[in-house]
């Protein structure tokens, strides 16, 4: 009979061992797959997080790779943040101190001679090239910013070089940022320069009044460009 057959077959000693062959087979095969799915994960491990608690005794790799830390930030890209961070901070002073003590009445005011007289504060373009002298005179800053004009009212705020001009004339002309390159001394610069606009009337009013006017002094109005804060990066 057929049947009688297969059995026969399956109970011969050779086909015993090939069924047993298979089954090992197939088991071995079953496991490693359930291994794999247990190893294999499920989502992209998350990063790791910086530690909030002091640290560890045992070193641990930093979150960031120091490649990714020291990589170019574009020279654009560098000149526009340091700038945002200027004019938030002039405008903050601006807005909130000396604005704030005018209305208030407050028995300090802000003077263009604070240096001479009583109770007085520096002007907002003061305070900013302070700042900007304190960055020139730091070795570590990389590199250097001023507040200029084609009319200082103060001449230490006239443009320095000839790039400096062009990017003054560029801004004044289209009141667009300006972007270029300059080499000084032999070395490279990245030069950036952001319009300064006449945004308040108390802008135009000092400026065009002020005893340091010059004769060629235009008559500034509101929206005018009035100068600009050039960055200057060194590109070697
Ligand atoms: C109370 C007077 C006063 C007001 C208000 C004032 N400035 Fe000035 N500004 C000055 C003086 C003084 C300087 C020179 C500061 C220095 O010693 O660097 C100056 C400098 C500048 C410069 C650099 C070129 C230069 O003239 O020396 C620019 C650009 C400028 N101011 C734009 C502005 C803008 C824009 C505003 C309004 C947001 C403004 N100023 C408000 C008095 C004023």
């Amino acid at each position: 009979m057929k049947f009688e057959s297969m059995t026969n077959r399956l109970g011969s000693q050779t086909d015993l061992s090939w069924l047993l062959a298979c089954l090992l087979f197939v088991t071995l095969i079953g496991a490693s797959a359930k291994v794999a799915l247990a190893t294999k994960p499920t989502k992209p491990a998350e990063p790791v997080a910086t530690p909030r608690v002091a640290a560890p005794a045992k070193p641990i790799a930093p979150a960031v790779p120091a490649k990714t830390v020291e990589g170019g930030v574009p020279y654009k890209a560098f000149a526009d943040a340091v700038h945002a961070v200027m004019m938030a901070d002039r405008t903050v002073y601006a807005k909130q101190v000396v604005t704030r003590l005018k209305k208030q009445d407050a028995p300090v005011t802000p003077s263009e001679y604070w240096e001479d007289e009583e109770h007085t504060i520096p002007l907002p373009a003061q305070m900013f090239r302070m700042g900007a002298s304190l960055v020139d005179e730091n070795p570590k800053a990389g590199f250097k910013y001023g507040l200029k004009s084609s009319w200082p009212l103060n001449e230490q705020n006239k443009p320095g070089s000839d790039v400096e001009k062009a990017a003054l004339k560029h801004m004044e002309e289209t009141g667009e940022n300006f972007y270029g390159e300059e080499t000084l001394g032999g070395k490279k610069y990245f030069v950036a320069a952001y319009p300064d606009r006449a945004v308040a009337e108390a802008c135009w009013v000092c400026h065009n009044e002020h005893s340091n006017r010059q004769d060629h002094y235009p008559e500034f109005k509101k929206d005018d460009v009035m100068g600009g804060v050039i960055v200057r990066v060194p590109m070697d």
